[in-house]
């Protein structure tokens, strides 16, 4: 059986255990960094990771570390990443699983946005949109400005025009982006 819950600290080796077999060998360094830095930084709201288990192994990985407006427009977002589930256990909907698990949890926290960077193929089935994600000016620029998709969690709180916004230290480096 699968369990989901909060990641912790003592968690980080069989994160980056996990990354290193789910990314290829360009990425998995960067990741594994990300990933370590991710539990360095405290920021408030608070960056929240998830773990999906199976026993005791951990075999899936998701953060969610929130993004802080150049405007007080008085809307409050989190960016997913990364996102990785062990080689052997894709396909058996875990990462849908952690996706899902993270959309409730924020929208119970009071979240308004959720932002990714990744394939909109797999995450526009969660509801992830091109037009959401376009009201939010990532601090880089995009390679791939089509896979910058957002969601809209809770109360109808999105900014009318683009606005810009700093994302969280372990994430403000132009590789990760
Ligand atoms: C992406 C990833 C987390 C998906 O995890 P998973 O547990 O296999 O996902 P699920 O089982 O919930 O969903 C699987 C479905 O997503 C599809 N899928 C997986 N990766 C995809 C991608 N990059 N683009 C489009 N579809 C993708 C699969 O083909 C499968 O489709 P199906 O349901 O139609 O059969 C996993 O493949 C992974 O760890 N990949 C390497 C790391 C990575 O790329 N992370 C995301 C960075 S943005």
């Amino acid at each position: 059986m699968i369990t989901i819950r909060l990641a912790q600290e003592t968690d980080l080796d069989s994160i980056q255990k996990v990354v290193a077999t789910a990314f290829s060998d360009e990425e998995n360094k960067a990741i594994s960094n990300f990933a370590a830095d991710l539990f360095k930084e405290t920021t408030s709201p608070p960056i929240k990771s998830l773990v999906a288990e199976i026993g005791n192994q951990v075999i899936g990985y998701v953060c969610y570390s929130p993004i802080f407006l150049k405007t007080t427009s008085g809307t409050s977002g989190y960016i997913l990443s990364p996102l990785a589930v062990s080689p052997e256990h894709q396909n058996q909907g875990i990462g849908s699983t952690l996706i899902k698990s993270g959309i409730d949890m924020l929208t119970k926290d009071g979240a308004d946005i959720l932002l990714v960077y990744g394939d909109p193929d797999y995450y526009g089935r969660f509801g992830f949109k091109e037009e959401i994600g376009r009201l939010f000016v990532p601090p880089y620029p995009l390679e791939y400005p089509f896979g910058w998709t957002g969601m809209k969690l809770n109360k109808n709180n999105a900014p009318n025009t683009p606005i810009k916004f700093e994302c969280v230290a372990a994430l403000s480096k132009p590789d990760l982006w």
